[in-house]
């Protein structure tokens, strides 16, 4: 199992961009489903939940083939099974989000119930609804969601109860092909339901309101397959940006829009960042500090504080002045590098959703750390870039889900870090 060596003393300067953004990749490949045929997708990052991905298409008889080191070739037949196998589903929850495309085109899939997942009970209730909502019959029958339909899905109105984006984008892929209108409620309106929207339109589909809480869609009888280059990675480009904030150190982080990660840049110029922004291209520039101030945050759907940068704020929080608060209100159990920061030396009470940051200014001390999950293990890298000594980071291979080597972009900005096996 590998782990991640990373010693502290450096400030980062330079210039890195981010790669193709995983939670927009995942969706888009699951909704080449919906079009048989030959899809062409760019800036596709190389990771394990995109192999996972695959792994699970090529099950449902697509073959794929890497053109280039970013870009792949997707081709769609009719599946001899309509299962999406547990021991596939079990390694990454956005599985589930096959269940939609293979409905609306097949009017039947058998998908397995994903469990359980380290930062929380994270249910696909919701996206069983809304399958539901478009005439769909589903059981539950031995860890496994039968779902079938007779006919085409009918489009209808439906509500989300709580903002989710997977369950977003489940029924928007559906309702592409369903018979009829559907207005969905309370959408996300994270950029990566926008991402996916803007290929579903591209293979035909008619999607208006995208973006926004309401969602209109005119399903259409056929989709084909198109090409798409897959938006930056927002989490990345957040994650980097900070990376050069904690060192006190200049970055400029290229290929990714200020405003799909505003609320980040916002914080930061609070706590005492200058940070410049360009509003005609996709470049972000922090500039060096020698101190910050603790400022509180609270997580919740897009275009506020995204709760997948909630454990990277931490750390910069961390060796911040003052007191800081943060608040988890979209996961229940997403604090679990809170004691890991502790190792390191980090002054922080976790009680429920609410977080105590009380900021070292003398800094952190490295210690052995343990990722729990994809986000914790980018703050522990993060904050081992200013814990003195050396920080050694096991169970990395949560990090090798999200990011698309990390580790070579925080070297190109002068960060000591290495992996190990
Ligand atoms: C996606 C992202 C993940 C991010 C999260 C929130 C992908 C692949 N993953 O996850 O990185 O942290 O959005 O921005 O895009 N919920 C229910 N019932 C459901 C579905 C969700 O109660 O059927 C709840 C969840 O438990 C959670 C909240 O809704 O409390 C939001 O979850 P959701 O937006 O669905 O997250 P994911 O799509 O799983």
């Amino acid at each position: 199992m590998d782990k991640m060596i990373v010693k502290s003393g450096k400030q980062l300067f330079g210039e890195v961009t981010v790669s193709g953004a995983k939670n927009a990749a995942l969706p888009i490949l699951f909704s080449t489903l919906l079009a048989d045929g030959k899809h062409f997708l760019k800036n596709v990052p190389r990771l394990k939940d995109i192999d996972s991905t695959l792994e699970l298409l090529k099950s449902l008889g697509c073959e794929y083939e890497w053109i280039d080191s970013n870009s792949l070739t997707i081709t769609v037949h009719k599946p001899k099974s309509l299962e999406a196998h547990y021991d596939l589903v079990r390694k990454m929850r956005a599985s589930f989000l096959c269940l939609g495309p293979l409905l609306a085109k097949y009017g039947e899939a058998v998908v397995s119930l994903p469990g359980g997942c380290a930062i929380g009970a994270r249910p696909i209730n919701l996206h069983l609804d809304a399958m539901k909502g478009l005439g769909a019959e589903i059981t539950l029958e031995e860890g496994y969601a039968k779902a079938k339909i007779n006919g085409r899905l009918k489009g209808s109105t439906f509500l989300f109860e709580t903002s989710t984006v997977g369950g977003t984008e489940n029924i928007l892929m559906a309702a592409s092909l369903a018979e009829g209108e559907t207005i969905i409620e309370n959408a996300a309106k994270e950029p990566e339901v926008v991402d996916l929207a803007n290929y579903l339109i591209a293979m035909g589909a008619k999607i208006t309101g995208h973006g926004t809480s309401i969602i209109k869609v005119q399903g259409v009888e056929y989709l084909k397959p198109s090409e798409h280059s897959i938006m930056a990675d927002r989490i990345e480009a957040g994650t980097l940006l900070i990376a050069g904030a904690i060192t006190g150190g200049e970055v400029i982080v290229k290929g990714c829009s200020y405003s799909n990660y505003e609320s980040l840049i916002l914080k930061m110029q609070e706590s005492g960042f200058k940070i410049d922004f360009s509003h005609s291209e996709p470049i972000v520039k922090v500039y060096p500090a020698k101190s910050w101030k603790g400022v509180d945050i609270t997580t919740a759907p897009h275009p506020l504080f995204p709760t997948d940068l909630q454990a990277q704020f931490m750390s910069l929080m961390a060796v911040a002045e003052g007191t800081s608060v943060i608040t988890e209100t979209v996961f229940e159990n997403r604090f679990m590098h809170v004691q890991e920061l502790v190792r390191l030396g980090a002054d922080i009470t976790p009680k429920s959703r609410v977080a105590v940051v009380r900021g070292k200014v003398n800094g952190l001390t490295a210690a052995p750390v343990m990722a729990t999950d994809l986000r914790a293990s980018a703050c522990l890298v993060l904050a081992g870039l200013v814990a003195e000594g050396e920080t050694v980071v096991s169970r990395i291979y949560h990090l090798d889900r999200g990011y698309e080597n990390l580790e070579g972009k925080l070297q190109t900005l002068g960060a000591q870090i290495k992996r190990a096996p």
